[in-house]
């Protein structure tokens, strides 16, 4: 059960903070359950202030009281990260880390100590309990511990446990995602505006034509093409605007990017 553990958060930035304000405001965490270390000191007063959960710039103090260790820093300095807990971190203790392109296997080689670890990939719609996040698991861990991570990101959204060998296109996919998603919002609602619409009202249209489409893929669980077949009225007006993403490279430039992103995923945890 979560609701008896303790959970430090190594890194208070974006995802951090995304995953610890869900988790207060669903109740599935209590603040005096949460501990978050940060090198800066005005993260650290931030979290202490916003939401009243205890913090360190000292990682090992964090990581020596928790249960669950989150690591939620930049890939490039895991290593760093890592040999400031080393000594602090002991066999019952869970790791937990979301950092893109860092390998199961490097973490473990890290820590040294055998223990428990689970490579997790959210996303930034864990703000808004809208998130995917994907687990995978490493040698030392067991069912129980797979629990607690879906117990934990089940809280933000959705979770789905795959093999570590899809986690780079998991990443640019995933977790890069929701980015394509605006850049098409933007660019759609400057369409509208260019007809004519207000920017607000275009980008409410826009908004929530996505969200209902991306509603009607996963919940209907027809073909994408076939559900904009449907949309597609011989010589009516979606066709014409269908020919014109199709002479941009749309979804050349779509496959391309998610393509592109893996490979630089498969580069992060190297450097
Ligand atoms: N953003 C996303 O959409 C997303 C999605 C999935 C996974 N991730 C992964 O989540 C991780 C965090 O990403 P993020 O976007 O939250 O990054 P971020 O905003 O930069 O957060 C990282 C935080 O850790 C702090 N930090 C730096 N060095 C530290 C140290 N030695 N000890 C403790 N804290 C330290 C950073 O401070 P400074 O800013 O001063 O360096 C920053 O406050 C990354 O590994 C990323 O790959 C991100």
């Amino acid at each position: 059960m979560l609701k008896e553990k303790k959970i430090a958060v190594i890194g208070g930035g974006k995802m951090g903070e995304t995953l610890i304000s869900r988790l207060l405001s669903t109740k599935t965490l209590q603040k005096d359950q949460l501990f978050v270390s940060d090198k800066n000191a005005s993260r650290i007063a931030h979290f202490e202030e916003k939401y009243e959960v205890k913090g360190s710039t000292d990682n090992s103090d964090a990581a020596r009281q928790a249960d669950i260790i989150l690591l939620a820093v930049k890939p490039q300095i895991a290593h760093k990260v890592i040999a400031s807990i080393r000594e602090s971190i002991h066999p019952e203790q869970l790791v937990i880390s979301i950092m893109a392109g860092y390998t199961l296997k490097q973490l473990q080689e890290g820590l040294v100590l055998p223990l428990p670890v689970i490579r997790a990939m959210p996303n930034t719609p864990c703000e808004i309990g809208a998130g995917m996040t994907v687990l995978a698991s490493g040698n030392e861990t067991n069912g129980e511990h797979i629990k607690f991570a879906e117990e934990l990101f089940g809280a933000v959204g959705k979770t789905l446990v795959l093999d570590e060998k899809y986690f780079d296109a998991v990443t640019a996919l995933s977790a890069s995602g929701p980015a394509y998603i605006y850049m098409v919002i933007e660019a759609l609602a400057e369409g509208g505006v260019k007809c004519g619409l207000p920017r607000d009202v275009s980008t409410t249209l826009v908004a929530q034509a996505c969200l209902g489409a991306s509603r009607m893929v996963a919940e209907t669980h027809h073909h994408p093409a076939i559900l904009k077949d449907h949309v597609t009225t011989p010589a009516g007006c979606t066709i014409d605007g269908l020919l014109k993403l199709e002479e941009g490279g749309l979804r050349v430039t779509l496959i391309k990017a998610v393509d592109e992103a893996a490979r630089r995923a498969k580069e992060l945890g190297k450097e």
